[in-house]
């Protein structure tokens, strides 16, 4: 392993300045791969568009095989909130951007589930 090339090309990602994670499922079980890869071109589309590549909202995406809901997809989770939506196809994506992404607030007709992640490190060491 090469750390150094590793740890440039994460500099270069942008990774380290990012608000937000979203992990997009592109199928093909929850929806098919065409609506998958539909929505997925959307959101990096919305990203770049909406200025979220960088700044205070910046937001990191990956496209993931399965997120084992596997039914009404495309299902994504954001984080670090948790927030975890179905239905986010092509045609949901720039409604999700505007609201999550810019704005910071869920789209909660396409919410399912939530799961925040806590970095609370005096409980953590407490255990
Ligand atoms: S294939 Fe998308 S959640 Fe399983």
């Amino acid at each position: 392993m090469d750390k150094s090339k590793l740890q440039e090309n994460a500099k270069k990602l942008g990774i380290g300045s990012y608000t937000r994670h979203v992990l997009l499922c592109t199928g093909p079980s929850c929806c098919s791969e065409k609506e998958g890869l539909e929505a997925w071109d959307e959101l990096k589309k919305q990203i770049k568009e909406k200025g979220l590549s960088s700044g205070v909202n910046a937001c990191y995406r990956t496209k993931v095989g399965c997120l084992r809901l596997c039914e009404s997809g495309p299902i994504a989770a954001v984080y670090p909130e948790g927030i975890w939506y179905a239905n986010l196809g092509k045609t949901n994506i720039e409604p999700f951007v505007e609201s999550h992404l810019v704005n910071g607030k869920p789209l909660e007709n396409l919410v399912i589930a939530r799961n925040p992640l806590h970095h609370d490190q005096t409980s953590s060491n407490e255990s």
